[in-house]
C-alpha cells in the first residue's frame, strides 16, 4: 500500500481515528468517508473474490496464491511478474484501492483487512467470495513488529513489551485481533465464506490450494497446481518485485531497513517472547478464547 509518506521515510506523527470502534491511521489512503462508502455504497460484484485477512496474517501470499488460481497456473496471465499486488489485488477500503478497483475487469480479486462488521453490506447479499486467512497470533505480534521497523504506514513501539500490551488491548491498526476472528467465523457456514489458515498453507500447500480451488469452482490439472505452488513459495516471492514490495519504492516500506518478506515461518514468536511474555499472552488468549467455534493447531501448544 501506498502512503503520504515523504522521500526519505516517515513524514509526520500518524494521527489515528475510530470508525465504529475500529481504529485506522489518518493518512492518504483511509478516510471516515471513503469507510462509509465502502461499508454502505461499495457494489459487491457476484464474481468478486475476497481477500480477507488481518493484517501480517499471509495477505500477500494470499494474492499470489489467488491470482495465479484464477489464471489456470499461468504466470503473463496473473500478472504475477508484471503488476505489482497491491495494483492487481487492491485492498478496496482503502481511498487508492478504490482508484485502483476502476482499472480491474471483472472477475476481480481483492483484498481487505476489514472486521466483517464493516465489511461492505451489499456483499452479504452476492454471490461473491471470501477466502479468510488466519495466522497464530502470536506469530502476528511478532510479524508486525518487524513490519513496523520498515513500513511507513505504522508507527509500532520500538519495545516488544508495549508492542504486545497494544496487541492485547486491541489498540492495533484494523482493530483487535480477537474482534476481527470472531466476527468473522460468524460465517463459517456460510456457502461463500472459506476459512484457512496460515500454517494449513504451511504444512500442506498442494492440499489447501486443491481446497481454495474447489471453494472457488476451479479446475486445475497438475500442471497449473504445480505452477501456483512453485510460484507462491517464499523464495521465488521473496525475489519477485510485484510481491516483494521493491516496486513500492518508499511510498510503504523502506527496504534498505529490512525485507517485508522476512522469514516466512510458523512459530517465530518462540524467538522473541520471553516465557512470561507467553503466560500472559496464553491466559488472555485462553479467555477470550473460550467458546470460539474452531480449534485451531496452535492451540496445543
Ligand atoms: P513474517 O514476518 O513472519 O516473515 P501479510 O502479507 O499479511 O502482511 O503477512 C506477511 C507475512 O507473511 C510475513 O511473515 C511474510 O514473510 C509472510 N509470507 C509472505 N509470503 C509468504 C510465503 N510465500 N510463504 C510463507 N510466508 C509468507
Amino acid at each position: 500500500m501506498q502512503t503520504d509518506a515523504g522521500e526519505d521515510g516517515r513524514s509526520k506523527p500518524m494521527e489515528f481515528f475510530n470508525y465504529k470502534g475500529v481504529k485506522f491511521a489518518k493518512h492518504m489512503i483511509f478516510s471516515e468517508e471513503n469507510l462509509h462508502f465502502v461499508e454502505n455504497e461499495f457494489q459487491v460484484l457476484d464474481d468478486d473474490i475476497y481477500n480477507v485477512t488481518y493484517p501480517k496474517s499471509g495477505t500477500t501470499w494470499m494474492i499470489e496464491i489467488l491470482s495465479l488460481i484464477c489464471s489456470n497456473g499461468d504466470v503473463a496471465k496473473a500478472k504475477i511478474k508484471t503488476v505489482p499486488n497491491y495494483t492487481r489485488c487492491p485492498w478496496y477500503e482503502s481511498t487508492i484501492g478504490m482508484k485502483q478497483i476502476e482499472t480491474l475487469t471483472p472477475p476481480r480479486i481483492l483484498t481487505s483487512h476489514l472486521p466483517c462488521h464493516i465489511f461492505a453490506k451489499s456483499f452479504f447479499t452476492s454471490n461473491a467470495k471470501i477466502i479468510y486467512t488466519i495466522r497464530n497470533p502470536k506469530d502476528i505480534i511478532v510479524s508486525w513488529y518487524h513490519y513496523g521497523k520498515i513500513s511507513l504506514l505504522l508507527q509500532c513501539p520500538e519495545d516488544f513489551e508495549e508492542h504486545l500490551d497494544c496487541f492485547l488491548k486491541g489498540d492495533f491498526l484494523y482493530g483487535s485481533w480477537f474482534d476481527h476472528v470472531w466476527g468473522w467465523i460468524q460465517m463459517k457456514s456460510s456457502k461463500n465464506f472459506f476459512f484457512i489458515t496460515y500454517e494449513e498453507l504451511q504444512q500442506d500447500l498442494r492440499g489447501s490450494v486443491m481446497r481454495i480451488c474447489d471453494f472457488l469452482g476451479k479446475k486445475l490439472d497438475e500442471a497449473a497446481i504445480d505452477s501456483v505452488l512453485e510460484n507462491t513459495s517464499f523464495n521465488i516471492m521473496k525475489d519477485n518485485k510485484m510481491a516483494n514490495y521493491s516496486y513500492a519504492g518508499k511510498s510503504a516500506v523502506d527496504l534498505s531497513k529490512g525485507s517485508f518478506m522476512r522469514k516466512g515461518i510458523s512459530g517465530d514468536w518462540k524467538n522473541q517472547f520471553t516465557v512470561a511474555q507467553s503466560e500472559r499472552f496464553d491466559r488472555i488468549y485462553r479467555e477470550k478464547m473460550k467458546n470460539f467455534p474452531v480449534k485451531f493447531n496452535w492451540d496445543e501448544d
